[in-house]
């Protein structure tokens, strides 16, 4: 499946609400500057935007973007798009108030120099705000990948962000109605995360 197929859909995939983990706690991101993480069509860089944040929103998909751009415009925000696969981004050095990664499923080797990445990136004080589904997901079927390589878990999130410090690191399992792709119970990891 590419992301640009599934993307090329007419509607918005995922909703143009913005997930719901990041409604409830958006409030602990420092203002200041905000990366988005595999932000396919847009949806919560558009909501950070609205709450004043300075927003950069990357994924390597053109289509989902082009949609991400056009919902940024309906709601008359600014957000910074670059359309790069994350394993080519520099993610830079104390450069980022707060990182927001949702079901931000990205193969096992970029996920392996995403997360220090992530630590290395943020400022001192900055917040990682993750929610993403976790192997048990696969039970559910209501979304998420296909296999367990591109699923998060506490342990993994536990080693590759050495260096912050977590305020919160729980698996939960919740109904989610996020679009046509994520619709139901579902089995997620959620992360708050400090440098
Ligand atoms: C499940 S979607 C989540 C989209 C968005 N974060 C949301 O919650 O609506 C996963 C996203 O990961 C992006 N993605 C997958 N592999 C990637 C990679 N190597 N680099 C950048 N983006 C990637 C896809 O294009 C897709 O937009």
């Amino acid at each position: 499946m590419s992301w640009d197929k599934r993307y090329s859909a007419k509607h918005y995939v995922y909703g143009t609400d913005p997930n719901g983990f990041l409604v409830e706690n958006f409030a602990r991101l420092p203002k200041g500057k905000i990366l988005c993480l595999a932000e396919g069509e847009g949806r919560n860089a558009v909501f950070l935007a609205q709450q004043g944040y300075h927003v950069t929103a990357v994924d390597s998909s053109a289509v989902g973007l082009a949609k991400a751009a056009k919902l940024a415009q309906d709601q008359g925000v600014d957000v910074e798009f670059i359309h790069m696969d994350l394993n080519e981004f520099d993610l830079g050095s104390n450069e980022w108030d707060g990182i927001v990664s949702i079901f931000a499923h990205v193969p096992e080797p970029v996920r392996q120099k995403l997360l220090p990445g992530i630590v290395a990136g943020l400022k001192p004080g900055g917040v990682f705000l993750q929610e993403a589904y976790i192997p048990k997901q696969l039970e559910y079927n209501t979304g998420g990948p296909p296999t367990v390589s591109l699923m998060y878990s506490k342990e993994i999130l536990q080693s590759g962000l050495e260096g912050l410090t977590f305020e919160r690191l729980q698996d939960l399992e919740r109904e989610i109605d996020e679009g046509t792709r994520h619709s139901g119970m579902a089995a997620v990891v959620q992360v708050i995360a400090i440098k």
